[in-house]
């Protein structure tokens, strides 16, 4: 079986392609999936630079999809043949949150999808949505589930709600879906004109160049009329929170997601007491969250925005070429 490990101290030429053990036939409650593709986060990337730091030999990649080759016993949920798609929090099946960090963590904390075959238990999997292709399935794991939880299962979105998405990556791109599926406007903003054209061309009723316009929080707020968005997607962290606080409307829900311009900074306290906003840190979602996330794709036939699909032996340029950040919406693996 072939597999990717990230070697110590991590950095895109410690990554290599090597030769693993077959993980054998599935034990009481587990399947065996032959995986065909991943889909790429920041975290991913994190992992595989070394910035977040993992065992030596650790195989990376959170989100993995393929089809199940065998189940073992007392295993009712899945069948020879179903396509399924890994669980960011394995061991977070429902309710409210019982994980944090990494160390349970497919990809980080224990091994993750980036390899041909794999025997988990069977929670570890959730169905992937019938049409979906491997690598359309694999975009959900992370990035999809992030979005749909901070706008659905904590947001508590409504049609009309108006959602502030940060630039258009993975996350964002799947918040733009997801908030216009569900009826809501939304305003997004990018570094690039052309990716906001794209934006608009996915449904984005409002766009903002943040490069060129550098209070862009002030800016959504007056597209509001004044009274500000319902959900912010806040991906940029410590250098973009004081302006999703000030497009937020007062009594809003500010999703804190990313870390793009750091892992701290200053809290802008008396803004956001002001605004009496709900500033809610969260990681990606759990099992139950993701079998209502595929219920709601399955009915309105959403499909991911694929920018770009790499082999499996090429993980380190598809890595560069998220750092570029040339991409738009989501990175892929393919094998
Ligand atoms: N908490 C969680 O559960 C969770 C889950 C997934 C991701 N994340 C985090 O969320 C962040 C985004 O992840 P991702 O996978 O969506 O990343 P990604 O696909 O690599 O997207 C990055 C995009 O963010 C935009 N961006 C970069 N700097 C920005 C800034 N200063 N202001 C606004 N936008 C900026 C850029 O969009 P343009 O090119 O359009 O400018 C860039 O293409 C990362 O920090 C990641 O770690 C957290």
């Amino acid at each position: 079986m072939r597999a990717v490990v990230v070697r110590t101290p991590g950095g895109l030429d410690h990554l290599a392609l090597v030769e693993q053990p077959d993980p054998g036939a599935p034990g009481i409650g587990e399947i065996r999936v032959r995986l065909h593709a991943n889909s790429l986060n920041y975290h991913d990337y994190c992992v595989a630079i070394g910035v977040m730091p993992t065992e030596d030999g650790r195989i990376p990649m959170a989100d993995g999809a393929g089809i199940v080759e065998a189940v073992g016993d007392g295993v009712g949920e899945f069948a020879v043949g179903d396509s399924v798609v890994s669980c960011f929090y394995p061991l977070w099946q429902e309710g409210a949150p019982v994980a944090s960090g990494f160390a349970t963590v497919p990809g980080d904390g224990v091994d993750g999808y980036a390899r041909e075959s794999v025997v988990r238990p069977a929670s570890w999997f959730t169905k992937a949505p019938k049409g979906y292709s491997h690598a359309e399935a694999a975009t959900l794991t992370t990035a999809g589930l992030t979005a749909w939880r901070a706008l659905v299962g904590d947001g508590g979105l409504k049609a009309g709600d108006t959602v502030l998405a940060l630039g258009t990556g993975g996350v964002s791109i799947f918040g733009l879906q997801f908030a216009k599926m569900m009826g809501a406007r939304v305003i997004i903003t990018s570094s690039s004109d052309e990716k906001l054209e794209r934006a608009r061309a996915l449904g984005a009723d409002e766009t903002i160049n943040y490069k060129q316009e550098l209070n862009w929080g002030e800016k959504v707020f007056a597209l509001t009329g004044g009274r500000g968005v319902d959900h912010v997607l806040e991906v940029g962290g410590p250098g973009t929170l004081p302006q999703s606080i000030a497009a937020v409307r007062i009594g809003g829900h500010i999703a804190m997601i990313g870390i793009l311009t750091g892992f701290s900074g200053e809290v802008p306290t008396l803004a956001l007491l002001g605004k009496q906003a709900r500033l809610q840190g969260l990681i990606v979602g759990s099992r139950r969250q993701q079998i209502e996330m595929i219920r709601a794709i399955e009915e309105n036939g959403l499909k991911p925005v694929i920018d770009k699909s790499f082999a499996l032996a090429d993980m380190a340029q598809s890595f560069l070429y998220e750092e570029s950040g040339q991409h738009f919406g989501k990175i892929v693996l393919e094998f």
